[in-house]
């Protein structure tokens, strides 16, 4: 059966041209980027090629790139960073739908006597920004806020907070995690002083990360150990994922139009026919601040869970709004923030598509996926009410 993979915020393909690119530093060249022999010697100039390609699709100066293991070490290492260097300053600026990587932190920190204000969106997932204005007191030392929402893909205007972040010098940590090589960042051209990035969901493989440090921002390394990184992060390197994610970064900034033209079409057609052909439907989130690939839907009076499975017999990979905490089944707590209705956020699923994708596989779901929904509705007691409901009110 063929796969048809609508999960690429959970994690994307490796690049065929990816797995070339790195194959001979699992081989062949096998040196320590910091040997003192031409041995090693070699295998640091391919990484100084990649750090230059990760520079160029950010905007970036090349030293301006820490290499870490993943999106969740760079969020991690961002906002601790600040917190060392902010000594006296105890409050942290983040918003309520965070990934876990920035979210579980502050809430640690939190616990540990940290002041954390978890600035609320509005039911389209929009940040309130006179919150957030408000939130921004001497006292802060750093501001977090993601890029775009792994979940529904709704845009923050990061920029704009990070200027005003700035005015009041504070710190500002962006998670762009699921922004790179989907949007176009500058950051010549705003006022972000670190921003996440992670190489799995850009086709590079999992185990490699980036942590953006602009030039001059005090920082404090979470890894201590060598001296790799200039110092800002111990570890021998890992150099065939950091050459993957080099190469990957050059594929993005080639296939960036793609993204926002043809993906954007096939996420388009994707969710308009659906909601088409599905009654009681509809996207969550702010539908013209998103993501190119992203979208998030949710079919009322169904679990997600059940949706997923029925979709699995298919070969269609996608994903639920709601995670399965102490055995009960609870709705995503980015759903649960935008105060999407109960019935509602049970029933969303994520599909987030990727230049692999083909209009084949997009028909494919759609008419796969209106029967699946139509034989869970037929189990459900509460679409059975709201079908006598609806009935009655329209007879009325
Ligand atoms: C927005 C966001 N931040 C951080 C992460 C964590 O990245 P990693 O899996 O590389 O640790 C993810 C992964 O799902 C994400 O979507």
């Amino acid at each position: 059966m063929k796969t048809i993979y609508l999960d690429n915020n959970a994690t994307s393909r490796v690049a065929p041209e990816v797995v070339d690119a790195m194959l001979p530093f699992l081989g062949e060249y096998y040196g320590n980027p910091s040997s003192m022999h031409s041995f090693g010697g070699q295998v640091s100039v391919h990484l100084k090629e990649a750090r230059g390609r990760i520079a160029w699709l950010l905007g970036a100066d090349a030293e301006e790139i820490v290499f870490t293991s993943c999106g969740t070490e760079s969020d991690n290492t961002a906002i601790l960073s600040a917190l060392a260097v902010r000594t006296g300053r105890r409050r942290i600026v983040t918003s309520r739908v965070e990934h876990p990587a920035v979210k579980a932190l502050c809430e640690r920190l939190d616990k540990q006597g940290y002041k954390v204000v978890e600035i609320p969106v509005d039911n389209m997932g929009n940040l309130d920004m006179d919150e957030y204005r408000k939130s921004l007191t001497p006292d802060t030392a750093v501001v977090s806020l993601m890029w775009a929402n792994n979940e529904t893909g709704v845009m923050f205007p990061v920029e704009e907070a990070a200027s005003m972040a700035r005015e009041r010098g504070i710190l500002f940590h962006t998670d762009a995690v699921q922004a790179v090589g989907k949007v176009p960042i500058d950051m010549k051209a705003n006022a972000i002083d670190m921003l996440s990035l992670s190489g799995h969901k850009l086709h590079a493989p999992k185990g490699v990360g980036v942590l953006y440090v602009r030039r001059g921002t005090e920082f404090s390394p979470f890894l201590i150990g060598g001296h790799q990184e200039r110092g800002r992060r111990g570890g021998t390197e890992n150099t065939a994922g950091i050459i993957a994610l080099g190469k990957a970064c050059e594929l993005a900034a080639a296939n960036i139009e793609a993204e926002n033209s043809r993906v954007r079409r096939l996420r388009d057609s994707l969710e308009s026919r659906l909601l088409a052909a599905i009654p009681n439907s509809r996207v969550n989130g702010n539908t013209s601040m998103r993501l190119p690939n992203t979208t998030n839907i949710s079919f009322e009076f169904v679990e997600g869970e059940g949706i997923l499975l029925l979709l699995d017999e298919f070969g269609i990979c996608a994903s639920s709004g709601s995670a399965c905490t102490s055995g009960s089944l609870q709705p995503s707590q980015v759903l649960r923030a935008m105060g999407v209705p109960f019935t509602m956020a049970h029933g969303s699923i994520r599909f987030s598509l990727s230049i692999y994708n083909t209009e084949e596989e997009i028909d494919f779901v759609v008419e796969k996926l209106p029967p699946i929904i139509e034989r869970l509705r037929a189990l459900s007691p509460y679409w059975k009410d709201e079908r006598i409901c609806t009935t009655a009110g329209n007879a009325g």
